[in-house]
């Protein structure tokens, strides 16, 4: 693992030693108080954020590092019209690993190609949000105490929802999960995961309409706010926003050892009547943030000293196949950024090696 750009750049031997790391700086933070002293972080946010950006900066400082960047793209000579390409490329002169968040699916995925420092994808459009993911596994495994056997909810927009495409795919490092998939029909999860899910060994899964017919069966229930900034169409958003709707008189017929989790910011997904209920695991979530992405952080920086990436750009991954045709999706880097078409070959054909849209 050079980058972390999809939770699947991590195998589960990797995720478990991370998980223990952050756990072993949850219990002694004072042994890692210098370990990246001298080291920068960059924070490129091309898009709004509080929790991801503050704890990526909370982490790099609690190791004794420091932190530079922006948080609003407008300030930056993307401005002016500069490629995520070119502007990793100066970064990486300046920093020693960067956290980028980026409108554009594939952002951190060309960042990584381009840059000549370790990139953790810190969110891509509606792909990937990679740290949330590990975020959530820590909180799973402190509340819980086990990854494996689990049947986990994914409520409201599983279509744009960045977070639930990416916890789906390190779960599949894990034993007997099952997954309820609850939402309308139009906030369902993209086909291409669907049909990944159908025909994972390891996952099972179902579809509910409804929290109150299977919250009782859960041990995890993964709310996410509607993703209004994704919508093509507003009155789709307005139509949809108040669907599902977590409130104590649902929470009530939930198993006494179910945790609620919710990647934040909430809008009115969760009520905040069930706030001390200690089934909402939401916040102490957030506070685990900071210690994954520490744990992240200094693994990444560890690595990158001990093997230097080449200086030719761009750096492509074996498995990527250079494509003819350009990819369908508008919100795929490649539609803004001037770059090869690559590809990743599934069962089902060819798909973007950027968004993962069928090709
Ligand atoms: C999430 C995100 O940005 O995808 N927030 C976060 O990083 N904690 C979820 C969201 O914005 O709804």
């Amino acid at each position: 693992m050079k980058h972390c750009i999809e939770p699947t750049d991590l195998n589960k031997g990797e995720l478990l030693e991370l998980i223990e790391l952050a756990e072993d700086m949850i219990a002694s933070p004072s042994k890692y108080q210098e370990v990246c002293k001298g080291k920068q972080l960059a924070t490129l946010f091309y898009e709004p954020s509080t929790r991801t950006r503050l704890s990526f900066t909370s982490a790099m400082l609690a190791l004794g590092g420091s932190v530079l960047g922006f948080s609003d793209a407008q300030t930056s000579s993307v401005s002016k019209g500069e490629t995520v390409a070119d502007t990793v490329r100066v970064i990486s002169e300046y920093a020693d690993i960067i956290a980028m968040r980026h409108y554009k699916e594939g952002a951190a995925l060309v960042a990584s190609q381009y840059g000549s420092i370790p990139v953790i994808n810190a969110g891509d459009g509606s792909h990937s949000h990679p740290t949330q993911t590990l975020t959530d596994l820590l909180t799973i495994h402190r509340e819980l105490g086990r990854l494996n056997k689990l049947t986990i909810g994914l409520c409201g927009d599983l279509k744009y929802g960045r977070t639930v495409h990416s916890l789906i795919k390190a779960m599949s490092s894990f034993q007997e999960i099952h997954f309820v998939l609850i939402s309308s029909d139009e906030l369902q999860l993209p086909k291409y995961m669907l049909e990944e899910l159908e025909k994972s060994e390891q996952i099972t899964v179902s579809l509910a309409s409804r929290i109150e017919d299977v919250i009782g069966e859960l041990d995890v229930l993964y709310m996410t706010r509607v993703q209004r900034e994704r919508f093509a169409n507003l009155d789709d958003y307005e139509r949809c926003k108040n669907d599902f709707i977590l409130d104590s008189k649902l929470l009530n017929l939930a198993s006494k050892d179910m945790i609620v989790l919710h990647p934040l910011p909430r809008v009115n997904e969760i009520t905040a009547d069930i706030d001390n209920d200690p089934r909402a695991a939401y916040f102490r979530q957030a506070g685990n943030g900071k210690f994954i992405r520490m744990a992240l952080i200094y693994t990444l920086l560890q690595k990158a000293d001990s093997q230097s990436l080449s200086p030719n750009v761009p750096r492509l991954a074996p498995n990527l196949i250079p494509y003819t045709e350009s990819c369908p999706n508008p919100v795929c880097i490649t539609a803004s950024e001037s770059l090869q078409a690559l590809a990743i070959e599934g069962e089902r054909g060819y798909r973007c090696a950027y968004c993962e849209s069928k090709l």
